[in-house]
């Protein structure tokens, strides 16, 4: 690397990446920076990455996206925090000061806005979500504990986690971190409900019908009232469809829930919020408003445009749609028969796969019921698919117990 080759304000500026510093030498020293930790080598002749670092800072104090490296390589290497290092902490506080008091590019204030929340630990959630969404469990449950570590109140580390011990149906860990945890989280408006859901899936899970109706109680439903937020009717609402497909009365809870969910019934926003409110509506009988939501997309979906729900309306819509009907009507069979040639797709519709899960549910316990030979073989196949996917799951040795019980086979 030889230093009259590195890039100075005015070479910056030509390839379209304007650094927001007069200083040349500051410019050169973070081109050589970085050059030198994307390549993951030292180049002596400049005192490699520790010399440009010292360089870079003398050249230029303030120059934000010098602080953006010299703090982003220490976050990155992990082996550091800023609640335990105090003097990580000061610079980063240091680099967001900088940054306001600047006229920076845009480009820069994002690198700076994306660091500091690194270093809160939001980003390790987030990415732990996204490692839970495609079963890389070990890895989610991993970066998500890093997460904690970082900032113990990252209300998507504690939810990623959640999900970890969801999918693996490890709900004594689940009930154990919920508990430990809850003061962390309970303080946020977009995911304390939803995380209590989540407390509460781990007792519907054990059987412990009794426990998941006080969450229910005590923080779901009072979120949901409160708010009338759609996350949390979605969440309500799978919670009570959940507890009546196990065999709990909730009709009382239904109608309560249904004064809320009514005022949705045209939105057709997402299908995924479609169903949950049809779940809603058929549990406290309001036929007429339930229909409504179908009757309402079947016409959306007849001239779709560019709206993607409406594409997918007619071929993955309606059939969940309709199959929340047809089980609400006692048609088993019938919702079989809409549900299983589209159970690869229900993805398509968005949430997570532990939300979706109320969909394999509704098959599972559909087919159990149906009359139809092939179906109950169909629901015998899938309860064992699922023992498979998530060994050890208490919800699972019922549905095998109830199969073997319908169906008369050992
Ligand atoms: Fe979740």
């Amino acid at each position: 690397m030889v230093h009259s080759n590195l890039r100075d304000c005015k070479a910056w500026q030509d390839i379209g990446l304007p650094l927001s510093t007069t200083s040349n030498e500051a410019c050169k020293m973070y081109d050589a920076f970085l050059s030198q930790w994307v390549s993951w080598t030292n180049d002596p002749s400049l005192g490699g990455i520790e010399g440009c670092k010292t360089r870079l800072q003398a050249a230029d104090p303030d120059f934000v996206m010098g602080h953006v490296l010299i703090n982003g390589i220490e976050l990155t290497g992990t082996g550091n925090s800023i609640r335990l290092d105090k003097d990580l902490d000061t610079a980063v506080k240091k680099m967001v000061g900088l940054a306001k008091t600047q006229g920076i590019t845009e480009r820069e204030r994002l690198h700076v806005e994306a660091l500091d929340l690194f270093s809160k630990g939001y980003l390790k959630g987030m990415y732990s979500f996204g490692l839970v969404e495609t079963n890389f469990y070990d890895l989610a449950e991993k970066t998500a504990k890093e997460g904690l570590v970082l900032n113990p109140c990252d209300a998507w580390s504690a939810h990623s986690l959640a999900h970890v011990y969801e999918m693996r149906a490890d709900v004594n860990n689940g009930l154990k971190f919920m508990k430990e945890t809850e003061n962390n989280w309970k303080g946020s408006d977009m995911l304390a409900c939803h995380n209590y859901w989540h407390w509460a899936l781990y007792h519907i899970e054990k059987g412990d019908y009794d426990s998941a109706l006080s969450v229910y109680d005590a923080r779901v439903s009072k979120s949901c009232f409160e708010t009338a937020s759609m996350l949390d009717i979605i969440d309500t609402s799978s919670m009570l469809y959940r507890l009546q497909m196990e065999g709990v009365n909730v009709d009382n809870q239904w109608k309560k829930l249904a004064r809320v969910t009514k005022d949705h019934a045209k939105d057709q926003i997402l299908i995924f919020n479609d169903a949950h409110i049809l779940m809603s509506l058929f549990g406290a009988k309001e036929i007429n408003t339930a229909n409504e939501v179908i009757t309402s997309l079947q016409e959306l979906s007849k001239t779709p445009g560019e709206n993607y729900q409406y594409q997918i309306g007619k071929d993955l819509g309606l059939p969940i749609c309709q199959a929340i009907a047809e089980f609400a009507n006692g048609n088993y069979s019938r919702t079989v028969d809409l549900l299983n040639p589209v159970r690869y797709q229900i993805q398509n519709i968005g949430g997570s796969n532990a939300q979706r899960d109320v969909f394999n549910l509704l098959l599972i316990h559909a087919a159990l019921k149906s009359d139809s030979r092939d179906h109950q073989k169909l629901a015998r196949c899938l309860v064992l698919e699922r023992d498979a996917f998530r060994p050890n799951s208490p919800m699972t040795e019922r549905l095998i117990r109830k199969a073997t019980a319908l169906h008369n086979v050992d």
